[in-house]
């Protein structure tokens, strides 16, 4: 068990924050709908959510061809509101609207050892995969510690990301125990935890005290649980306090930017047109806001088994690309009917195709319906950025206050 998980677990979910960007690089599909979109739409329901578009992680990689980011943050926007995050529950906004992300990234390079980020796996990674790209840059050197500061600047409990950016997020968290073990000893902070401790009360201190000696000198974790829901429970100290009774229970300094933990999303099952993962790069997708004609034909021309020459000779469900369809828009006892009549030259692939056509244009069709009310006023969206924005910056604000403090940069 890690000693120095963070201060979340005892929060209830509603105020425990989610943190997740997505970079501006084109138009979102299904496969981002069934792979992130869609589970956005339940976080947002369950945590207090921000949701940024990441467009200078965008400029690390296309520093060269930057009008691709420009001309894909409004439509990604407008994609994520199409498929039902809601600007009431979540805050979105520009990761560039909100300068503090760019300045507790540099204070946060400066005590972060190269040999972190050289060792991040996607750094070499994706090196050798856009190697058309010249990636041999500080700024993408420093992508993942980006995100660290993107993560870090709301004090975030939860990222959810997919698999390959899990070391993204435990970078996060070992820059964060070391920024709170260089910086979170302020001058008398043991004095001064025992003031805050104090503050709760002659009862509580007590039991505080009782419980902080029973982890540090038993190793009780139930002490430990104990003492946190304590503090989580106190309502009259403040939050410097709050943090550095959280420190001192667990014998470190205050815990100024607390660990977040990585929310793995399963990998998106949305296959493409020709049964490989769905992705721009395959050309094998259909896009969230793409019209219904379009998306009949698409699935019309699908292959098929190539066995089924004719529709006289049976197939197999296995060996066809609609059938991954099927999984995600059919019913399973249709699923049967269907796949009987496959095997035994029953139906015809075009029948076979109709319900997830049916499926699919109903999963798309409110979307591109409430896409069509942001398109037609772009001040709408407009507006939901900038409110988000500050929203965003006023959190944002709050931990650079803290962060500045700690390492020494308010001079008064
Ligand atoms: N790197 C992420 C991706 O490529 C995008 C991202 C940027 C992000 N900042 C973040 C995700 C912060 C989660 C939290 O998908
Ligand atoms: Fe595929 Fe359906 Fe045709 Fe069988 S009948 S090959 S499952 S499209």
């Amino acid at each position: 068990m890690n000693s120095i998980t963070n201060s979340h677990s005892t929060i209830p979910a509603q105020f425990q924050r989610v943190v997740s960007g997505m970079r501006p690089t084109g138009n979102l599909h299904l496969g981002h709908y069934h792979g992130v979109l869609k589970n956005w739409v339940h976080l947002q329901r369950e945590y207090e959510c921000f949701f940024f578009v990441a467009d200078w992680h965008a400029l690390t990689t296309h520093y060269e061809d930057p009008a691709v980011i420009e001309k894909s943050v409004w439509e990604m926007v407008i994609d994520w509101l199409a498929a039902g995050v809601n600007p009431s529950s979540a805050r979105i906004f520009i990761q560039s609207q909100v300068p503090e992300h760019a300045e507790l990234h540099t204070l946060l390079s400066m005590m972060t050892p190269l040999s972190w980020l050289e060792r991040v796996p996607t750094y070499k990674d994706q090196q050798e995969k856009l190697k058309e790209r010249d990636l041999s840059t500080y700024g993408f050197l420093g992508y993942p510690l980006l995100q660290s500061a993107d993560i870090l600047a709301y004090r975030a409990a939860h990222v959810p990301v997919g698999e390959d950016q899990v070391a993204h997020v435990e970078l996060t968290r070992e820059v964060a125990r070391r920024f709170n073990h260089l910086y979170g000893k302020e001058p008398g902070f043991e004095e001064k935890a025992e003031q805050a401790a104090k503050k709760m009360g002659k009862k509580n201190a007590k039991l505080y005290s009782r419980l902080r000696k029973s982890f540090q000198e038993a190793g009780d974790h139930e002490a430990l649980e104990t003492a946190r829901a304590l503090l989580e429970s106190q309502q009259n100290i403040t939050m410097g306090d709050r943090e550095r009774l959280f420190g001192y229970l667990e014998g470190g300094g205050k815990i100024i930017l607390p660990e977040p933990q990585a929310l793995l999303t399963k990998a998106s099952k949305m296959p493409g047109l020709d049964g490989q993962k769905m992705s721009k790069s395959y050309g094998n997708t259909i896009s969230l806001r793409e019209e219904p004609e379009q998306v009949e034909k698409k699935i019309r021309t699908m292959p098929t088994d190539t066995n089924r020459v004719r529709k006289t000779d049976p197939g197999d469900p296995a060996k066809c690309p609609v059938w991954q369809l099927h999984q995600i828009y059919t019913d399973e006892s249709q699923r049967e009917t269907l796949a009987e009549g496959c095997r035994t030259a029953g139906i015809g692939c075009l029948d076979c195709k109709q319900p997830v056509i049916e499926g699919m244009l109903k999963e798309l069709t409110p979307m591109r319906e409430r896409a069509q009310k942001f398109t037609e006023d772009p001040t709408l969206v407009r507006n939901i950025i900038e409110e988000g924005r500050e929203l965003a910056r006023e959190e944002a604000i709050r931990t650079m206050v803290e962060v500045r403090q700690a390492m020494g940069l308010v001079y008064t």
